[in-house]
């Protein structure tokens, strides 16, 4: 599978990232964001946000699950899958991942690994250093791959 690394050295660095991303990807697109706690998955969902011309404040929706964003550009829904690891109950996520006019933002998808598309863009982010982080890109979708590039 192709792949792309990239460091960035601060927040705003990985806000402009997030910009990027709305402002690129297709309709239905898929993030999956990989990393430790505080590696800044959320982080980079806030710079999507922004990038969609959200005005709420994005948290991280642990309590929630999941979050829709409906009031920007286009629909963003925010997916934190944590609570899931033990649960074996269809709670109907399906219905909102690839959300065909929106983006889909994924933190700990492994946990709904059998929910995510053949095209998912992975972003495996790794603590570097106090502001330092590595990202690790990977997709099936190559022309994903472009968008980050
Ligand atoms: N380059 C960076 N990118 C993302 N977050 C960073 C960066 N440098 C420092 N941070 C800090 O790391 C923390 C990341 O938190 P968060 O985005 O909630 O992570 P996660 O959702 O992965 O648990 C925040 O406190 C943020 O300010
Ligand atoms: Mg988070």
């Amino acid at each position: 599978m192709n792949s792309i690394d990239i460091d960035v050295f601060s927040c705003e660095q990985m806000n402009e990232l997030g910009v990027k991303l709305a402002a690129n990807l297709p309709n239905g697109s898929v993030v999956a964001l990989l990393g430790d706690l505080g590696a800044g998955k959320t982080t980079l969902v806030r710079g999507v946000a922004k990038g969609l011309h959200i005005d709420e404040v994005v948290q991280s929706p642990t309590f929630n699950i999941m979050k829709l964003y409906l009031k920007g550009d286009r629909p963003l829904i925010h997916i934190d899958a944590y609570r899931l690891a033990d649960l074996d109950t269809d709670i109907g996520l399906d219905e909102y991942i690839g959300y065909e006019t929106g983006l889909t933002m994924i933190e700990w998808p492994l946990f709904i690994e059998k929910l995510l598309p053949v095209n998912t863009l992975f972003i495996e982010i790794t603590i570097t250093g106090e502001t330092s982080r590595h990202l690790h890109i990977y997709s099936k979708d190559e022309s994903l791959l472009e968008v980050v590039k």
